[in-house]
């Protein structure tokens, strides 16, 4: 089996791809990438010699590259990845997001459709958020009947895609399937998000910028449970559905918050209370959403998948997986490494 891995160059499609590459080697991985700030092939390293293993550096919003690539290679599969994916980003700059979440998504889509014939032999595997639902009050979880109601041009990006995936499979007949995640945490995901910034200001002694009153709320998930998550639909999903992936791990942004600083003074030798000492309280981000929780049961009772990650070891791997990889963060925050496998890229 063929199978295109988009945005593999990322913090969840590395994993998602060296899972796919290891476990099974009767499957090719095609992975494709634009390799934007966001995506390095460092990720890689440990695979990219796999006899089952093959980078492209493309960008989904190529129409006539992608649709060449897909006559080229006939891919089987598709599990999509690719996404302007940070909150903030979205806010300053929209339109990146629509011409890659939403474009992008299409172009895929499209080509699949040119060269898929017997299209109940083929998967179109979108990976979502769950952003896409808006924000929670204090009680209740989003499920896979909750209605759509995105609040930032990221999940409205999103959102939009979800809604083409869905069209496409009604429209056309593309065997579909969607997942809805929660927030991620692990190894190599770009300091923009929360966790990787503030294990990197702790380092740097910068100010921990705190949105807001610090109350909002988010599931964590560790990235290795997103992946067999990921795994499971994508072997035992029923096509045209959507399953929610959750880690029945809620935190407010302080607590998560708190617990990193002490975990950070303990592993630095530093005196208790220094990181905490870093917290500056900023202005909210507009249009922040209060609270994401999920119900995975769906996702349980259907198809046998729930978490395995504790939160708090599972934080302190992410951590000591940051301080043993310090060059990965100074070339990532740099952009050392974009440029370094940019060229290497361009010049084949
Ligand atoms: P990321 O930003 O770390 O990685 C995105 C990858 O996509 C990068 O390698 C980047 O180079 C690539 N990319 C971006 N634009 C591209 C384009 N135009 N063409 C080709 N490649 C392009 O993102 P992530 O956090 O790993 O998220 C991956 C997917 O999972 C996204 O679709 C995101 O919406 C979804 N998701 C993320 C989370 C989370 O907590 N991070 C949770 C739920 C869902
Ligand atoms: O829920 C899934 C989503 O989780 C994914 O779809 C997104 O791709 C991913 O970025 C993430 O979105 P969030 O906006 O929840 O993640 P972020 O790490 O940006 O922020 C987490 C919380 O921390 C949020 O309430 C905002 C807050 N925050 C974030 C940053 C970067 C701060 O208080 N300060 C910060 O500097």
């Amino acid at each position: 089996m063929k199978i295109l891995i988009t945005g593999g160059a990322g913090f969840i499609g590395s994993h998602v791809v060296r899972h796919f590459v290891k476990t099974y080697p009767k499957y090719h991985i095609y992975n494709l990438d634009a390799l934007t700030y966001a995506g390095n092939l460092e990720n890689l390293k440990d695979i990219e010699s796999s006899l089952n293993y093959t980078f492209l550096k493309t960008d989904i919003r190529d129409n006539n590259q992608i649709i060449s690539l897909f006559q080229e290679y006939k891919f089987d599969r598709v599990i999509h990845l690719a996404a302007e994916s940070h909150v903030d980003r979205s806010i300053s700059n929209p339109l990146a997001f629509v011409a890659t979440n939403v474009t992008g998504t299409i172009n895929l889509m499209q080509a699949a459709l040119n060269i898929w014939k017997n299209l109940d032999e083929h998967l179109f595997y979108h990976v979502s958020t769950d952003e896409v639902y808006g924000s929670l009050g204090i009680n209740g979880y989003f499920t896979e009947e909750s209605p759509y109601k995105p609040n930032s041009p990221y999940s409205a990006s999103k959102a939009s895609s979800d809604h083409f995936v869905r069209a496409y499979g009604e429209t056309y007949g593309l065997p579909f399937l969607i997942s809805n995640c929660s927030n991620n945490y692990g190894p190599n995901q770009f300091p923009e998000k929360l966790i990787p910034l503030f294990i990197n200001n702790i380092l740097e002694n910068k100010t921990l910028p705190v949105y807001g009153d610090g109350a909002n709320v988010r599931d964590w998930l560790y990235v290795l449970d997103h992946v067999s998550a990921i795994d499971t639909i994508f072997h035992k999903g029923k096509t045209q559905e959507t399953y929610l992936i959750g880690g029945n791990n809620e935190l407010t942004n302080l607590q998560l918050i708190k617990s990193l600083c002490e975990l950070m003074d303990k592993k630095l030798g530093r005196p208790e209370g220094s990181s905490e000492k870093l917290i500056a309280f900023v202005k909210d981000r507009p249009g922040h959403d209060h609270r994401y929780a999920i119900d995975a049961n769906k996702l349980k009772y259907e198809l046998g998948w729930i978490p395995k990650a504790t939160f708090n070891l599972g934080l302190e791997e992410t951590i000591d997986w940051y301080l043993a990889n310090k060059t990965w963060l100074a070339n990532v925050t740099s952009g050392a490494y974009r440029e370094y496998y940019t060229e290497l890229y361009e010049n084949r």
